[in-house]
């Protein structure tokens, strides 16, 4: 069969060098892929908000599958239009998909249906909006209610700085119309947890417990990233906590889109804080996390490709999936300056010197691959090197052994991915 992935970052190359071992695919394709998918894949010039486009493309060369990997095709509605012409894509239609593309939306399911979530507010006008934080009592989390890539959720500390958040949301625009309305929700303390689960709008398959990093440097410091690294399983939950938060969050989300007339068929992810009062939801995803992707996915036993089909298809048959016993860590080596501005075609060098298999990979984001097989970078986040061990530790030991051989300019990486969760426990 033939696959096309859509996607650039190292998300959409783990998935695709899981889906280019599978006996079942003959001819795989990225749009528009990096510089690593490019070994793996064709990669095609179209870029991931070119619905007609990629529509197109998959009509003339026969495409069996599509996985989508970001929000924004998805949100945009590029499901509903592949399915109208009978192409078979994974991920879930636009109706679903507000659950990520609009918090309001998302925060009126929770509430609704019983979904463990913290307090909130929903603001269109900017001085109610003050006054509100004004008369209560810091810190809030204040969330643009559209896609923003990825910086619309601000987490301020104080009165001055939620007026300013309000400010540059309501009045100034500075996420677009992602901004016509806000919501201001009471900051819970804990620690962050990622579950994701394949569902076809009825059965629920889930994947293992991941944490991301969010903070560019070391010990949750510096601004908000898209995540500089991640490790599967997470050791601050155990399986049954899992059950616990797919019982508890996941069914009845999905079991509550259903009452409201939309089958949400795709990849589900709970971000969740495990808070004093237990685990509640911070925000759904409808696709799956990067990097935790980097994370998880290499520790999948098996084909992932009947799964993405069964769910894409509205008949999840698989009932259990099979995991490596073994830890993974992900860290993302990332260019000097990200999240804000940095250089771009800068010379990687010592990819060659990574043993690449499948105990340590190293996947792609921001990177192009030139005639001579060289990569330079084009993006923030540059790579993602993953590895496994028998432990968390041992797999962090692996890891970080790796990183010291790529280098280039400016060159950045956090050095305490899974560090936190070592320090909580003794056995991992
Ligand atoms: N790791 C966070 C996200 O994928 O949104």
């Amino acid at each position: 069969m033939k696959v096309l992935v859509i996607g650039s970052g190292g998300r959409e190359h783990t998935l695709a060098w899981k889906i280019h071992q599978s006996k079942m695919v003959k001819e795989l394709f990225c749009a528009p892929g990096n510089g690593g998918m490019s070994q793996i894949a064709t990669c095609v010039p179209l870029q991931m908000d070119d619905i007609e486009g990629l529509k197109a493309f998959s009509l003339k060369n026969k495409i069996n599958l599509t996985v989508v990997g970001p929000e924004l095709p998805l949100v945009n509605g590029i499901v509903d239009e592949f399915e109208k012409v009978g192409l078979c894509i994974f991920g879930p239609n636009k109706e679903a998909s507000q659950l990520e593309g609009s918090k309001v939306f998302a925060k009126t399911i929770m509430s609704k249906y019983g979904i463990p979530t913290a307090p909130y507010k929903v603001f269109e006008d900017s001085n109610t909006a003050k006054n509100y934080v004004i008369e209560s009592e810091p810190p809030f989390v204040i969330k643009a209610d559209g896609l923003a890539a990825g910086k619309g959720v601000i987490v301020t500390k104080t009165t001055e700085e939620a007026v300013q958040a309000i400010t540059n949301i309501l009045d100034n625009k500075v996420f677009g119309s992602a901004g016509n309305k806000i919501i201001i929700e009471d900051f819970v303390e804990g620690e962050e947890l990622s579950v994701l689960a394949f569902t076809d709008g009825q059965s629920i398959l889930p994947l293992a417990s991941s944490q991301d990093h969010k903070r560019a440097f070391d010990n949750d410091e510096g601004p908000n990233t898209g995540g500089m690294g991640a490790y599967s399983p997470c050791p601050l939950v155990s399986q049954d906590d899992v059950h616990v938060i797919v019982e508890k969050a996941i069914k009845p989300a999905v079991a509550g889109l259903k009452q409201e007339g939309i089958t949400y068929k795709g990849l589900i992810y709970a971000g969740i804080m495990i808070s004093k009062q237990g685990p509640i939801v911070l925000e759904f995803n409808v696709r799956f996390g990067d990097p935790e992707t980097q994370a998880v996915i290499p520790r999948l036993k098996g084909d992932l490709v009947p799964i993405l089909l069964e769910v894409a298809k509205g008949k999840l048959e698989t009932k259990k999936l099979a995991w490596d016993h073994r830890s993974c860590v992900s860290v993302v080596l990332a260019s000097g300056g990200y999240p804000g501005s940095y250089q771009k075609g800068l010379t990687i060098n010592g990819l060659e010197k990574v043993p690449v298999s499948n105990d340590c990979m190293v996947f792609h984001a921001g990177t192009v691959r030139d005639d001579k097989g060289m990569f330079t970078t084009n993006g923030g986040r540059v790579l993602s090197v993953s590895a496994l061990g028998e432990t968390l530790k041992e797999s962090q030991k692996n890891v970080y052994g790796l990183m010291q051989n790529i280098t280039f300019t400016d060159a950045f990486y956090r050095g305490d991915i899974g560090t936190k969760a070592l320090q909580h426990s003794t056995t991992y």
